[in-house]
């Protein structure tokens, strides 16, 4: 049985197309490192509060201008809520769940995170701007889901 011409053709252009798009995908996961983070960190989730860092929750100087922030959220909290920092500080977030799963979303940043229980994220910031960026949950956790939210405080 003889192929129609232009179904060759198309036929081949759609090959093409898929490993092309297999190429690029697997060169900037692999060389460029820009794959989704799996597996890197994680933590038992059962026993956060006895884990380092996070028997620990709290605001760390960690430099000059430079901030670690060690939080956990739960169901319907960030622990540290309601943070300070100086204006032009980075603020280096880890983070982890200590129930289910919640997001981490900092209102005029780019900073948009889901946090999985089990998992540890990470995630930093700069903070040019003064004013007071509110910070919320934006993955539905559970019936208290719209009220987990904070605040960050640059000044
Ligand atoms: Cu935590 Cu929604």
């Amino acid at each position: 049985m003889k192929m129609h011409r232009f179904e060759e053709i198309w036929l081949i252009f759609a090959v093409i197309i898929i490993i092309g798009s297999m190429v690029v995908t697997g060169y900037q996961t692999f060389a460029l490192g820009m794959g989704p983070p799996s597996h890197k960190e994680t933590i038992d989730p059962q026993k956060v509060d006895q884990t380092a860092p996070f028997d620990n929750p709290g605001v760390f100087e960690n430099g000059e201008n430079e901030y670690d922030v060690v939080m956990t959220l739960e169901a319907f909290n960030f622990n540290p809520g309601d943070i300070e920092v100086p204006v032009g500080s980075t603020v280096t977030f880890i983070m982890t769940s200590k129930d289910v799963v919640h997001g981490m979303q900092i209102v005029d940043t780019n900073v948009n995170a889901m946090i999985l229980p089990g998992h540890i994220q990470t995630i930093s910031q700069t903070f040019n701007e003064p004013g007071e960026y509110l910070v919320l949950c934006n993955e539905y956790c559970g019936v208290g889901h719209q009220l987990m939210s904070t605040t960050i405080t640059v000044k």
